[in-house]
């Protein structure tokens, strides 16, 4: 039985490592907190790099709900065949998949726990038929759980962007975020600093809302910032994040040079 389980994970990393050498950079988007703009910034990334001429990917890894499936518009389950399930195209050809699509109900996500989910997301990893993709974004749910722990450990990340908000309390709980990285080994590429500043409609003006400087304290660098834009919520809604237009030369650039 114990030998029939090492073989078993043996199978399966090698099948993740088969899927992981198609893709040329795999990098995680994160932060300690929920609701700072994980899954719109992940969007807005992938959305970016697909207008550039680029084959992405997004592994939506949050259990919790559906959020990057939403963002997209997109409502089917997917698929699977023999060479594994098959990802959804979104209406500019980013490939997505989400583990949420995958739980019955949004209840089931909370009694996912340790084993169970560190179980799930490496049969993600080893399942979902990506293809050859010049990019494979990670979105990952708050915190530092067993997915993001398990994750780490099953492929070698190139990068991981760090999501905040100018709130010092995002900052704070983003630092341990920033740690686990580093603990594993994974560069840290800077943050994505979110909700950053809101631009009169009239005048143009940009207020900084929450206030600035609360992101130094992380010493991390500031890669890009984006306002706190109601077409931003709006689009999520209607599931057209990919129309939103940003200017992500920096971000794209540094995951470039990776
Ligand atoms: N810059 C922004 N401007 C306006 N609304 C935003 C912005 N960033 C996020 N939102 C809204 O907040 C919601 C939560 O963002 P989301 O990316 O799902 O957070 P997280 O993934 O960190 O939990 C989104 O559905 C969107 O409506
Ligand atoms: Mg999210």
């Amino acid at each position: 039985m114990e030998s029939n389980t090492k073989e078993n994970l043996k199978v399966q990393k090698m099948n993740i490592d088969e899927r992981m050498s198609k893709i040329g950079k795999k990098i995680a988007i994160g932060s300690g907190k929920g609701g700072v703009g994980k899954s719109v910034v992940t969007s807005l990334i992938a959305s970016y790099f697909a207008k550039q001429g680029k084959t992405v990917g997004i592994l939506d890894l949050d259990i919790t709900g559906p959020s990057i499936p939403m963002m997209f518009g997109i409502d089917e389950k997917p698929i699977g065949n023999n060479s594994g399930i098959i990802p959804v195209s979104s209406n500019s050809g980013i490939k997505i998949m989400s583990m949420s699509l995958f739980l019955p109900n949004n209840e089931d996500a909370i009694i996912w726990r340790g084993l169970r989910i560190s179980g799930a997301v490496s049969q993600f990893l080893a399942d979902v038929a990506w293809g050859d993709l010049d990019y494979l974004l990670f979105d990952l749910p708050p915190g530092t759980s067993d997915v993001q722990l398990t994750l780490m450990q099953n492929i070698k990340l190139d990068g991981f962007v760090v999501v905040t908000s100018p709130q010092i309390l995002a900052a704070t709980i983003v630092k341990k975020a920033v740690s686990m990285a580093e603990e594993l080994n994974v560069k840290v590429l800077g943050a994505i600093e979110n909700m950053a500043y809101m631009s009169c409609p009239d005048c143009g003006k940009e207020f900084d809302i929450f206030g600035k400087g609360g992101n130094d304290k992380l010493g991390l660098t500031i890669i890009n910032r984006i306002p706190i834009d109601p077409k931003i919520s709006k689009l999520c809604d209607e599931g057209k994040i990919e129309d939103y237009q940003i200017e992500f030369k920096d971000i794209y650039q540094r995951i470039e040079n990776i």
